[in-house]
């Protein structure tokens, strides 16, 4: 049996999932791999509270620098978050040609070709399965188990704070603010949260599936992204009568000669997989051209299920470290060795949900109708209910697909018109014609 040192950089939420599941199942990873993982030390600036775990004396210290340079310490486990010190620890770590394994899906979005660059210069790598998709293993399939397809299409649901804020408003009618607030106890969401319900988060896991895929570092530029903010709960009831439910969806989708990128909140069939995808669980939904369809659930967000992915990364990082085997090269793929070329925004089809709110007056209805029928927006239903508060009409429409560019005009134009009584709400619909998501 051999041992490798492990060495935590930041003892909060994920830290102390990685330390109770490394000390509660120990044996068992040794017992199935040959290695024992053994945390030598912990860094964190709070060394006081209590985080439920019993631990040996003098494992917990305030100086990361130290953990990072002790020889005891084998692997760094960077679960700092932010991109300012995380960043600054990471590089110390692949100097001294340590691996570094982390959650920080915003370090690698925005700074993963220089830190993959410095990685491999020193013969070490980067881990980072708990930076997508929680405890799923998804980043692990999809570079192994995916390795020899070409990947056509990414749908997923990949935030589980606003999944669970979307399931909760649609499920119990409660406000936004008030979930949120659950969400951040149970310790789903990110500091701050706007990085979740903005779909900052989503956005970041999007372009490490992209880079994964496509064999380069997409920007985060590449990717529009908007999140639930202010999404109304008539949208959600709208959804919900329809038959479809409000996601937050990653779309990624391989064209000729371009790859289009979004996050934005998009109704989806509720009998579809990913309409079933609820709580704080995240889901994935790969295409590749020879497999076809494959799917990847489970929970999203939380301390033990990321635990669980930092661990499986400890221990491939121990292996390669114990095999000498310097910069794991299927792990590598964000660096810059592809240049892709992005669909511009404009040019993305899709169909759309309008709710627009219209004066109760005759030709009004008729008036949309033409606009929509001058940029090429075929209308696929309407709805509009007796109900007329204050003389205004909620009406609710789903087009068939057309260009981003139309709506964009389309929605400029509604809005000038005289009996547009309220801001049109326009928002993606995906309807998953394959039947398999
Ligand atoms: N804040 C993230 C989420 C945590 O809610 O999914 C996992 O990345």
């Amino acid at each position: 049996m051999r041992e490798i040192g492990i060495g935590v950089l930041g003892f909060g939420t994920v830290g102390a999932g990685v330390v109770e599941g490394l000390f509660k199942n120990g044996d068992l990873i040794a017992g199935r791999s040959g290695i024992f993982p053994v945390v030598k030390k912990i860094a964190d600036l709070d060394v006081q509270s209590d985080r439920g775990i019993s631990l040996p004396a003098d494992i917990l210290t305030t100086d990361a620098a130290a953990v990072i340079a002790d020889e005891e310490v084998d692997i760094v486990v960077e679960l700092v978050g932010g991109t300012a010190i995380a960043k600054d620890l990471t590089e110390l770590a692949l100097r001294l040609g340590k691996p570094v394994v982390t959650a920080n899906k915003a370090l690698l979005a925005d700074h993963g070709a220089e830190l993959y660059a410095l990685a491999d210069e020193r013969d070490t790598g980067i881990y980072y399965e708990a930076a997508v998709g929680g405890g799923i293993p998804v980043l692990r399939a999809q570079r192994e188990g995916l390795i020899g397809n070409q990947i056509e299409s990414i749908f997923g649901i990949l935030n589980g704070t606003c999944n669970y804020i979307l399931t909760r408003m649609e499920r119990e009618g409660l406000p936004f603010d008030d979930v949120l607030a659950d969400a951040q106890a149970l310790g789903y969401a990110e500091t701050p949260p706007d990085l979740d319900i903005d779909g900052i988060d989503t956005a970041h896991k999007a372009v490490l599936l992209a880079s994964m895929a496509y064999g380069a570092a997409v920007p985060m530029e590449a990717c529009p992204t908007s999140g639930i903010r202010g999404l109304s709960k008539v949208d959600i009831a709208n959804a919900d009568e329809l038959g479809y439910r409000i996601k937050l969806l990653a779309i990624i989708k391989r064209h000729a000669g371009s790859v289009e990128l979004s996050v934005e909140a998009a109704l989806v069939p509720k009998a579809a997989m990913i309409g079933s995808v609820n709580d704080s669980f995240n889901a994935v939904f790969m295409k590749g051209d020879i497999v076809d369809d494959t799917m990847y659930y489970g929970r999203g967000a939380g301390r033990l299920p990321t635990g669980s992915a930092v661990i499986s990364d400890i221990m491939e990082a121990a292996a390669d470290v114990l095999h000498e085997a310097g910069s794991p090269i299927g792990i590598t793929m964000m660096r810059e060795h592809a240049s892709l070329t992005y669909l511009s925004a404009d040019e993305v089809q899709k169909r759309c949900y309008l709710r627009l709110t219209l004066a109760d007056e005759p030709g009004a209805m008729a008036q949309v109708m033409n606009v929509l029928g001058e940029h090429s927006i075929n209308v696929a239903s309407v709805i509009q209910k007796e109900l007329h508060p204050n003389g205004a009409v909620p009406v609710v429409v789903l087009t068939e697909q057309a260009r981003e560019a139309d709506f964009c005009g389309a929605i400029e134009t509604i809005s000038s018109l005289a009996i547009c009584k309220a801001e049109p709400i326009r928002m993606r619909l995906e309807d998953f014609e394959d039947e398999s998501r």
